[in-house]
């Protein structure tokens, strides 16, 4: 089956080492990251902790710090740093001509 992508923002909305919050209608927000590589990823917008609200995070490397008590979540994976455990729901992305997609699916679902 392919993918049906939704676009969400540009790409230069998102900060080098930052994020853009993206609201949905039927759940929690999606925090769409960008790396100071400019790679991109995007997580539920929820730390695994407590529900920090990630997109507020310090972005470093391939993590986010959450803005309440500092756990480390791998952006690529959404799992926390050890000794800290939890995981939050990643969402694939796609970026083409400077768009940036999130998967339909996945939008509506997690
Ligand atoms: S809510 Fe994120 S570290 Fe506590």
């Amino acid at each position: 089956m392919t993918a049906a992508w939704t676009p969400v923002c540009r790409l230069e909305d998102i900060p080098l080492q930052g994020a853009r919050r993206v609201s949905r209608a039927g759940g929690p927000a999606v925090a769409v990251f960008r790396t100071a590589e400019g790679e991109v990823y995007a997580l539920l917008d929820q730390c695994p902790h407590k529900g920090g609200p990630l997109s507020q995070g310090i972005v470093f490397g391939r993590s986010v710090a959450c803005p309440l008590h500092n756990w480390t979540i791998a952006l690529d994976s959404g799992q926390a740093r050890a000794p800290d455990q939890g995981c939050t729901a990643r969402f694939a992305v796609r970026v083409e001509a400077g768009q940036v997609h999130l998967d339909a699916a996945e939008l509506a679902a997690k």
